[in-house]
C-alpha cells in the first residue's frame, strides 16, 4: 500500500517532539516526506536526527503547492494558522493545525467552511485530554457514575514555566499570553469530558503581575521589555445545560497545585472526582456517599494513556482510512471563540453572551 505523504511547516519544538517523534512511530504508514521551516537548519537538523528523506522549503506556499503531498501539519505560531491550513486544505491536503486552531472565530469558521468546501479532514492539538487521569474520569462521565455534572474546575497554575524560547511572549507574534498557550488544553478539557461544547456566557479576567519576575523559570528567564502579554487567566463559563466551568490558567504563579500539568475537578449529585498525583495526571480522587457514608477513595487506572500517542495514532488512522481526528475542528473553533471571549469580557468588565 502506498504510504500517506506528510509535509511538516514549523520544525520548532512542538513540530520536532511531538509531530516528528510521533509520526516516526508511524513509518509503515506515512512517510514524512517534506519540511518547511524560514530557518532551514532546523529542517536539516531534523533530516539528520530522525534519518528522514525529505524535502526542505522554506516558503510554506510552495509546500502546500507541493503535488505529491497528501497532508500538511502545521506547527508555526499561531497568528499563522489560518492562513496555512487554508491554503493547505485548498491544495487538497488533510490538515493538522496546532492549537489554537486559530485567534479568532471568524477566522475558525473560515477554516472549517474550507474544509467543509474541500472535504478534506482538519484536526487541532489539544491532546492533553488523552491523559490517563481525564481518559478515566471520561469513562466514569459516560458510564453516568457522576449523575448530574454541574461544576468542573479545570487549573493549569505553573509555578515557573513560561515558554522563554520563540514568540511566545509578543502579542503581535503569538497572538496572546497564556491563553493561547496553556488555555487551548484548559478550556477544551472539561467540554471534552462532559461532551460538551454549548457556551452560554463568559466572564474572564487577565493578568501580567508576573512578568517583571524573570528568574527562576523552567525553561530559562525571559525579556520583560518584550513582554506585551498575559502571563495568568482566569473565566467563568457557563453551558447552555447549567452547568459551569471554572478555568484557571498561569505560566508562572505563586500558588501550588496538587499534582503538575493540567488537573480538573468534576462535581456531579452522585459523585465527584479530581485528577491528583502521584504521577502527571495519573490518578483520580473519588468522593461519594456510599451506604450512608461520605467516602474518598484514589483510583490509580491500570490502563495507561500517552496523549502524544493516542492523538496520533488517531490522526493517522484519519488520514490513512475513514478514521476521525481525535480533536476536530469545531471543537477547537468552540475553543478558540472562547479565549476570544475571555479577553473581550477582561478589556471591557462585562459578561459575554453566546448566541
Ligand atoms: N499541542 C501542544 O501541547 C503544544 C505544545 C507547544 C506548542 N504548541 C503549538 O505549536 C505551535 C508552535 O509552537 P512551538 O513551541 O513549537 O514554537 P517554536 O518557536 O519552537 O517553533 C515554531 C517554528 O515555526 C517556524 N516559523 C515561524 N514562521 C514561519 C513561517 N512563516 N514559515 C515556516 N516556518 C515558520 C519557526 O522558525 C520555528 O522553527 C504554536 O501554535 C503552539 O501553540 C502546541
Amino acid at each position: 500500500m502506498k504510504k500517506v505523504r506528510i509535509g511538516i511547516i514549523g520544525i520548532g519544538e512542538i513540530g520536532t517532539t511531538k509531530h516528528l517523534t510521533q509520526l516516526c512511530r508511524h513509518s509503515d504508514e506515512v512517510e514524512i516526506a517534506a519540511l518547511c521551516d524560514i530557518l532551514p537548519e532546523r529542517c536539516e537538523k531534523a533530516i539528520k536526527d530522525f534519518g528522514l528523506n525529505a524535502k526542505i522549503y522554506t516558503d510554506y506556499r510552495e509546500i502546500c503547492a507541493d503535488a505529491s503531498l497528501d497532508v500538511i501539519h502545521v506547527c508555526t505560531p499561531n497568528p499563522l494558522h489560518k492562513e496555512m491550513s487554508i491554503l493547505a486544505m485548498e491544495n487538497g491536503k488533510h490538515v493538522y493545525c496546532e492549537k489554537p486552531l486559530a485567534l479568532t472565530w471568524a477566522d475558525a469558521q473560515e477554516m472549517m467552511e474550507v474544509e467543509k468546501k474541500t472535504g478534506k479532514k482538519l484536526a487541532s492539538g489539544t491532546q492533553w485530554r488523552y491523559n490517563t487521569a481525564p481518559m478515566e474520569m471520561k469513562r466514569m462521565f459516560e458510564a453516568g457514575e457522576f449523575g448530574d455534572v454541574y461544576y468542573i474546575r479545570s487549573s493549569q497554575l505553573r509555578p515557573r514555566r513560561l515558554p522563554a524560547y520563540g514568540v511566545y511572549t509578543n502579542k503581535a507574534l503569538n497572538g496572546g499570553g497564556v491563553l493561547m498557550d496553556g488555555g487551548p488544553h484548559s478550556i477544551d478539557l472539561p467540554m471534552w469530558l462532559t461532551n460538551n461544547y454549548e457556551v452560554a456566557t463568559v466572564r474572564g479576567v487577565t493578568f501580567d503581575k508576573m512578568k517583571n519576575f524573570p528568574d527562576c523559570n523552567e525553561l530559562g528567564p525571559w525579556d520583560p521589555d518584550n513582554f506585551d502579554v498575559e502571563d495568568t487567566a482566569m473565566a467563568m463559563i457557563t453551558m447552555k445545560n447549567g452547568m459551569l466551568i471554572y478555568v484557571e490558567t498561569a505560566w508562572v504563579s505563586n500558588m501550588l497545585q496538587e499534582a503538575p500539568g493540567i488537573i480538573a475537578s468534576i462535581a456531579g449529585n452522585k459523585a465527584g472526582a479530581d485528577m491528583v498525583g502521584p504521577g502527571f495526571e495519573e490518578a483520580v480522587r473519588v468522593t461519594r456517599e456510599v451506604d450512608g457514608k461520605l467516602t474518598t477513595e484514589t483510583r490509580i487506572p491500570e490502563k495507561k494513556y500517552n496523549m502524544w500517542e493516542y492523538d496520533m495514532d488517531r490522526w493517522v488512522e484519519a488520514v490513512t482510512g475513514d478514521g476521525e481526528p481525535a480533536v476536530n475542528s469545531y471543537q477547537a473553533a468552540v475553543v478558540t471563540r472562547v479565549i476570544e471571549a475571555i479577553y473581550e469580557s477582561a478589556e471591557t468588565g462585562k459578561t459575554i453572551v453566546f448566541d
